[in-house]
């Protein structure tokens, strides 16, 4: 879909519909835009159809010639001060769809006045942008038989004053490549596991480098340097497969720096379980047990387009954890990258175990002013907080806020969760220093994130994201078609452009 920003006045805009989106207390006065005669007839109709710019209200109207356009939408949104961005999308999306029902080649928006003063022209637009992107996207490749859909338009037109042409082009722009950063999580997540291999994801890596022409630059560490980095927590998990492990490292570093931010993603490309074998019902979507490492390449991919000013660098054990003669067992004890024992007693705890040694790795030899890292973790995190909301644990106040605001300006929800003390005595152990699952049967996903802080080194600022929920969505949502939602790449990419 193509996107351009026409200041054109409303009555004239050449499109088959223009959607006007309007609140409850702005409707008369927004639709005066198209011109006395057009807005006798929407009033009409309003009252008609008992329409008052509620929101999941829209009016669908034939201009019958008074203005260019050939159908005009009228977008409800409810009350102007309940408004927020990720309203905004799903209005976008839904009026979108609406729209199609028209079959149309050319759709434009039109958004009122005070929406610019309160969001800002280029969060605005970038939004709008990225509504239309990923509500329209689907993973057909293997379906013979496509789904049944309305056409897409050809374009979209975000119609809008002369004086915020420039700032709503930044916006198409940075929508543009917030989507496609989020589609290429969202395909990398939803592709097979037989496909999405660690050697898949390094081959990826490889391509972005490639693609960004080195501005981006990316190492692959194969099991031999995996070994003599001494990262035997990760080995541990990847042994029982006999696809090798791939630790890939990616790394950005424009002219001026600012900071210098680790980024790690959990990048199991399937998780059986191991030996702790899950259920089949357990197992059956754990081809997203990469999703945090889809994010971070994803970000990768766009990130030397955007002008961040910081040294960033991606960081990504991949493996797969398989039972097998030779795959880890529980009781086994690993000695990590720095130099702690881990008692292993469940070997579907296995995120943890590589992320501890990637979490060493960045302490010891990036060491980075922060670190966040993406992790499809625990069951526990999504019975906490459900499937939309990722779990936040952090040791350093800024960043929680940080990362609270940027989820709030992409609409991908996180809650501060407690690094708590007093369940240290759940991990310890009474053989190595610590042990991968807790004891008992509650507060599964807070031990996991005390787990990771083991590893971290405490000067350090580090964040972690669990992401179990939110990672895939097994029912239709306006902004995230049913499987991979590509959550991550939008919150990490805003945190990096506001930082
Ligand atoms: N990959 C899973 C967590 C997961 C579960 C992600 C469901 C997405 C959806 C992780 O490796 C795991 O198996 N965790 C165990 C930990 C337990 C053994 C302590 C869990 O959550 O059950
Ligand atoms: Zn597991
Ligand atoms: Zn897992």
């Amino acid at each position: 879909m193509k996107f351009s920003v026409k200041p054109t006045d409303p009555k004239s805009l050449k499109a088959d519909v223009v959607v006007i989106f309007t609140t409850e207390d702005s409707f008369l006065e927004d639709v005066m835009i198209l011109g006395s005669q057009m807005a006798k007839v929407v009033k009409k109709a309003a009252e008609y159809e008992c329409f008052f710019a509620k929101q999941k209200e829209s009016l669908f109207l034939s201009t019958e010639g008074k203005i260019a356009a050939y159908k005009l939408l009228i977008a409800g949104a409810g009350k102007k001060d309940s408004l927020d961005l990720l309203k905004i999308r799903r209005i976008v999306a839904k009026n979108l769809n609406k729209a199609k029902e028209a079959n149309p080649k050319t759709v434009a928006f039109r958004f009122p006045s005070s929406w610019y003063k309160i969001f800002g022209s280029t969060k605005l637009t970038r939004s709008a942008v990225e509504a239309v992107n990923l509500s329209s996207y689907g993973f057909e490749k293997y379906k013979g038989k496509k789904k049944e859909r309305k056409s897409k338009p050809r374009e979209v037109i975000i119609n809008t004053s002369a004086g915020k042409i420039k700032s709503a082009e930044q916006g198409v722009n940075l929508g543009e490549l917030t989507s496609q950063a989020t589609i290429l999580a969202r395909n990398l997540v939803n592709e097979p596991a037989e496909e999405t291999s660690p050697e898949h994801l390094a081959q990826i890596a490889l391509s972005i480098e490639k693609k960004s022409k080195k501005k981006v630059k990316v190492k692959i560490f194969e099991e031999k340097d995996i070994v003599k980095l001494g990262m035997n927590a990760y080995l541990g998990v990847s042994k029982g497969s006999a696809k090798p492990p791939k630790f890939i490292r990616l790394e950005y570093k424009p002219k001026v720096v600012g900071r210098k931010i680790v980024l790690v993603g959990k990048g199991i490309t399937f998780d059986t379980g191991g030996l702790s074998l899950k259920s089949s019902k357990g197992m059956e979507l754990m081809k997203m047990d990469m999703a945090g490492s889809a994010a971070v390449l994803s970000v990768f991919s766009v990130l030397y387009k955007l002008s961040v000013e910081h040294h960033v660098v991606g960081l990504i054990a991949a493996c797969e954890n398989m039972p097998s003669s030779k795959a880890l067992k529980p009781g086994d004890i690993l000695k990590s990258a720095n130099g702690k024992t881990i008692e292993v007693l469940n070997t579907d705890a296995e995120g943890r175990l590589t992320l501890a040694d990637v979490l060493s790795y960045a302490s010891s030899y990036e060491k980075p002013e922060i670190i966040i890292d993406m992790a499809t973790l625990t069951g526990a995190c999504m019975v906490a907080l459900g499937i939309e909301i990722a779990g936040l644990w952090s040791n350093d106040k800024k960043l929680i806020s940080k990362i609270e605001e940027s989820a709030k300006a992409t609409g991908e929800k996180v809650w501060h969760m407690p690094l708590e003390k007093d369940y240290e005595k759940l991990i310890e152990s009474d053989i190595a220093d610590v042990r991968n699952v807790e004891k008992g049967r509650y507060g599964g996903a807070i031990t996991a994130a005390l787990f990771l802080g083991h590893f971290v080194e405490d000067k350090i600022s580090w964040a972690h994201l669990d992401i179990a929920g939110p990672a895939f969505y097994q029912k239709d949502a306006v902004l995230i078609p049913k499987g991979a939602s590509g959550f991550g790449a939008r919150l990490l990419l805003q945190f990096l452009l506001d930082l």
